[in-house]
């Protein structure tokens, strides 16, 4: 619990306050955090922060301090002197019930608020003190696949990766004739933050936090499946075969409520948390009922019309970094000339960990967190309760201890306790959070995070020893260890994993990374068609181990693990050995008439009717295979691709023959048009099968598929910012690099970079998506969505996050004009 401080010369101390009114028999005590109090005395903020009342005037509260409104305002946080215009509005104020409470906290910003309409689907984002939650309404469209598109209306949190979902159908039977949309009512934005402080007998003890929103139904609907809890929960339904757990679904409870209304009440596995959505008729409008079939499957029936709709939960909740916290100081101007990517990234960034994506993905995964802060490190708040530490401390929380290696998926919340019961594992171990190890990548983005953090900034410098000491504060296992006991076990696993390639005579196939046996993804490609079933991954051997290694020499010499003093030669010597090594491996040459002819053929196979663009083969193609060892016993997987990203933006390679023909490959192929190489007219492709030679080659790199023939966002983005870092080398280097020198190489170099930012900038709507695909129609490239396409063959459609952390790399990531 935090208790405010008063800048009154009142000065609060200690940790427990019960604070007595003269009459305290009369009060009852509350909950604040930890804290007990009497209302009469206090007001409890955002459920864990005391601000005094003084003389029956209640103080407000302003980031870590209280203050009475005649004496300050509060801007930003911070307290501001004289009192002005920006005094706390109660613009954001909850939508209690509790007639009883004497103190209604209040927000002293105001709330965040943010429409991305993606039909099918329109989300809505609300934020203020209290919680965060998107919305995502969905209501078919007329060209929509009635099959895949239901209308549905979804709230997720990013507390506990929690939510609520409700599956309607038309009443009348007749699929596509219901529509659902939210109204601004009296405002400007449908969401209204909801909020009620614990009840005396609650559960959980924390305030019930979420939305209230009006929803209207253009016909009578039915509510036939509801899922409160989880959104893993609810994505098991919507990806999956439409399970539901009965150990979820019977735990619901179904009440008419004396205001018309019904509530869906749900307690948690935990036994302490409970879910609650409910529908209320709007004067004069709709009427709602609960039907009972002869399975006893319990379903709800709405009237056309508005109801008030609100979703929430009791549940401790994460610290959003707002807009202005998540930047540094030099980056503030975004807020205002980049807003809309700037409240996304506010919405997906905590203090506690940056989220993934929204809404499927409100939870840590470590790569996307890893790379997003690579990127966008530029612009990212530092220091304590930054952004950029948040992101390092999240992953060295969930590291598994024993092995090494980084967390990819955390499992929290209810999703949590339900695989522990399944596990037989009871009482409060239950409720422990879990994580996932099966990637071979995100291991080694670690240490360059790290160095550019801790070494290259001065805010990192002086902030090292005060966060390695930090304990481990969360239940992932690793309690009594130290960030920098945890840093040194990653390093100390990454320098054991490299060895054996890195010794002398040791550079073969069996010592390079291999994704781990009884897995069929380990790298960012992580789906069924993926690397083409390869076990020896290009972006891992030849970039990120590279990189990770000359970070754990550099983070030595500067005194870090101070049990490994070696390190700084041998890592910086093993490096060397998979920087100069390893592309070799991946190596793949076609002549020219070869080249012609296998891309004749493909476009043939794929049948999209495209140019072949053969004729402009004037050379042999050259790139690098995706990995060694897939499907059908093939050596290698033939498929070109932009994995050369990791090597360009991760590793200053010193080999200058190697460099200058690794260079001029990358901008080769960048340069070429699809499917001679990867660009296309919606960006650059991060596969092209082109050169396979065996027709499951264009069957399986598809442009549905979700690694296929598409564009990925952070792709453009981290191609574009290692073309630039490659050709900075030029002048900030001594000696440049020999590409420098050699014109034709570094003029394609050059070319490439304008052509990938040529291509970013005409694709410009889309650049926030994760992934997009395209359909080729009256001979043209155009953009389409890669979720309106059908799934390949033996998949579920995926629906797509309209926001995804990783693809709001623009905010740091933008074109050098001087190498235009
Ligand atoms: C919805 O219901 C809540 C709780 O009763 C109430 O506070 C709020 O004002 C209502 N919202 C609208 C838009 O009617
Ligand atoms: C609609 O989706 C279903 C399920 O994926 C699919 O079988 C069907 O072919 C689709 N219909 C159209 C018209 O695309
Ligand atoms: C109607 O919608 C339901 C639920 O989305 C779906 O299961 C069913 O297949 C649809 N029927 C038709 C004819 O599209
Ligand atoms: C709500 O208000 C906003 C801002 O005025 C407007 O753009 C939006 O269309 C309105 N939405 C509805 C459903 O009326
Ligand atoms: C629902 O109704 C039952 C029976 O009246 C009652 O025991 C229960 O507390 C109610 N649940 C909620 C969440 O109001
Ligand atoms: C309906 O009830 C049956 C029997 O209790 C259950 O197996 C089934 O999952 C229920 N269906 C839904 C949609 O809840
Ligand atoms: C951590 O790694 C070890 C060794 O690979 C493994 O046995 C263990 O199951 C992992 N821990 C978790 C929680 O996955
Ligand atoms: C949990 O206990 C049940 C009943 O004793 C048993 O059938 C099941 O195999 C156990 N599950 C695990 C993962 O141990
Ligand atoms: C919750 O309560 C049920 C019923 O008493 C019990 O079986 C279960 O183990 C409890 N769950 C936890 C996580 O303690
Ligand atoms: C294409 O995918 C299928 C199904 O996963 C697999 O059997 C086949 O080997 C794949 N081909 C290649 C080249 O990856
Ligand atoms: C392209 O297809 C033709 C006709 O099937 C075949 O003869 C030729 O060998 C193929 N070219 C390559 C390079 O596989
Ligand atoms: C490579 O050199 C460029 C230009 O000096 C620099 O911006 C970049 O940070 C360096 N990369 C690494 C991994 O050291």
């Amino acid at each position: 619990m935090v208790l405010g401080s008063l800048l009154l010369g009142l000065l609060l101390g200690g940790a427990r306050v019960v604070a007595l009114p003269q009459d305290s028999s009369e009060e009852e005590l509350r909950d604040c955090g930890e804290a007990r109090y009497y209302p009469s005395m206090y007001t409890c903020y955002d459920g864990d922060f005391l601000c005094p009342i003084l003389n029956g005037e209640p103080t407000l509260r302003c980031g870590e301090d209280c203050y009475l409104p005649e004496m300050y305002s509060c801007s930003n946080g911070e307290l501001v002197y004289p009192p002005g215009s920006s005094i706390a509005t109660a613009s954001a104020i909850s939508t209690s019930t509790s007639s009883s409470a004497t103190s209604v906290p209040t927000c002293t910003e105001e709330p965040t608020t943010q429409w991305l309409s993606d039909p099918p689907y329109e989300n809505y984002f609300y934020s203020d003190c209290h919680s965060a939650s998107q919305v995502v309404v969905t209501s078919p469209l007329e060209d929509s696949n009635l099959t895949i598109i239901g209308p549905r209306l979804l709230v997720a949190w990013p507390a506990g990766n929690s939510g609520v979902v409700g599956f309607f159908s038309p009443q009348n039977g007749v699929n596509g004739s219901l529509a659902i949309r939210l109204e601004n009512g009296t405002s400007t934005f449908p969401l209204h933050g909801a909020y009620v402080e614990a009840a005396a007998d609650s559960l959980s003890g924390y305030p019930f936090v979420g939305i209230s929103t009006l929803v209207n139904f253009n016909s009578s609907a039915v509510l036939t499946v509801p899922i409160m809890g989880s959104i893993r929960n609810i994505r098991d339904f919507t990806e999956g075969p439409s399970l539901v757990y009965p150990v979820f679904q019977d735990a619901i409870e179904w009440n008419e409520t004396d205001d018309g209304g019904v509530l869906l009440s749900r307690l948690w596995l935990d036994n302490v948390t409970t879910t609650q959505m409910s529908f209320v008729p709007t004067s004069g409008e709709g009427s709602i009922s609960i039907q009972t079939n002869d399975q006893g499957n319990r379903t709800l029936e709405l009237a056309a019309g508005t109801y008030n709709f609100t979703a929430w939960f009791d549940y401790p909740q994460l610290t959003q970094l707002n807009s202005s916290e998540v930047l540094n100081d030099q980056s503030q101007g975004l807020i205002e000339s980049q807003s809309g990517q700037t409240t996304s990234l506010s919405f997906l960034s905590y203090s506690e960990k940056l989220l993934a994506g929204a809404w499927r993905f409100l939870t840590y995964f470590g790569r996307d967190s890893m790379i997003a802060a690579l990127l966008l490190q530029p612009v990212l708040s530092e220091g304590e309760g930054g952004a950029i530490e948040a992101v390092i401390a999240a992953v060295l929380e969930r590291l598994n201890k024993t092995s090494g290696i980084v967390c990819h998926e955390e499992t929290i919340g209810d999703y949590a306790t339900f695989l522990n019961l399944q596990d037989n594992i009871t009482g409060p171990e239950a409720l422990r959070p879990g994580c996932t190890y099966q990637m071979v990548d995100t291991d080694y983005y670690l240490a360059p995070l790290m160095e550019n953090y801790f070494l290259k900034t001065e805010t990192g410098r002086s902030r090292r020893e005060a966060f390695f000491a930090t304990n481990s504060s969360l239940d992932f296992g690793n309690m009594g260890l130290t960030y920098g006991e945890l840093a040194l076990i990653n390093a100390e696993a990454v320098v054991k994993n490299s060895a054996p390639f890195a010794q002398s005579g040791g550079q073969t196939k069996d010592n390079l990374i291999h994704l781990e046996e009884d897995q069929l993804v380990g790298e960012w490609r992580d789906s069924t068609y993926g690397i083409g079933g390869g076990r020896i991954p290009y972006d891992v051997n030849t970039g990120l181990v590279p990189a990770a290694l000359r970070s754990i020499s550099a983070l030595s010499s500067a005194g870090f693990f101070p049990s490994h003093p070696d390190w700084q030669q041998t890592a910086a010597a093993y490096a060397q050995v998979w920087e100069d090594n390893t592309l070799q491996f991946f190596q793949i040459t076609i002549p020219i008439a070869e080249a012609k002819s296998l891309v004749e053929n493909y476009t043939q196979t794929a049948g999209h009717d495209f140019p072949s663009h053969a004729d402009d083969i004037s050379a042999d193609i050259v790139f690098h295979g995706l990995a060694l060892d897939g499907n059908n016993n093939q050596s290698i997987v033939r498929v070109m691709n932009t994995d050369d990203c990791f090597r360009l933006f991760l590793t200053n390679t010193t080999n200058n023959e190697q460099l200058t023909s690794f260079l001029n490959q990358s901008a080769n192929n960048i340069l070429a048009p699809f499917p001679v190489g990867l660009s296309n007219p919606v960006g650059l492709l991060v596969a092209n099968p082109a050169y396979g030679d065996d027709p499951v080659y264009a069957a399986n790199w598809t442009n549905n598929a979700y690694h296929g023939t598409v564009v990925w966002s952070w792709q453009l983005a981290m191609t574009g910012a290692g073309l630039q870092r490659q050709l900075e080398r030029c002048s900030a280097s001594t000696p440049a690099p020999a590409f420098c020198q050699d014109e034709v190489v570094r003029g394609n170099v050059r070319a490439a970079y304008n052509h990938l930012w040529d291509l970013i900038e005409a694709n410009e709507p889309y650049i926030n998506n994760e992934v997009w695909s395209w359909l080729y129609q009256d001979g043209e490239f155009t953009f389409e969505p890669l979720g309106a396409l059908p799934p390949p063959a033996g998949l579920n459609p995926t629906e797509s996050n309209v926001r995804q952390l990783w693809s709001l790399t623009w905010l740091a990531v933008t074109r050098d004009e001087s190498l235009r």
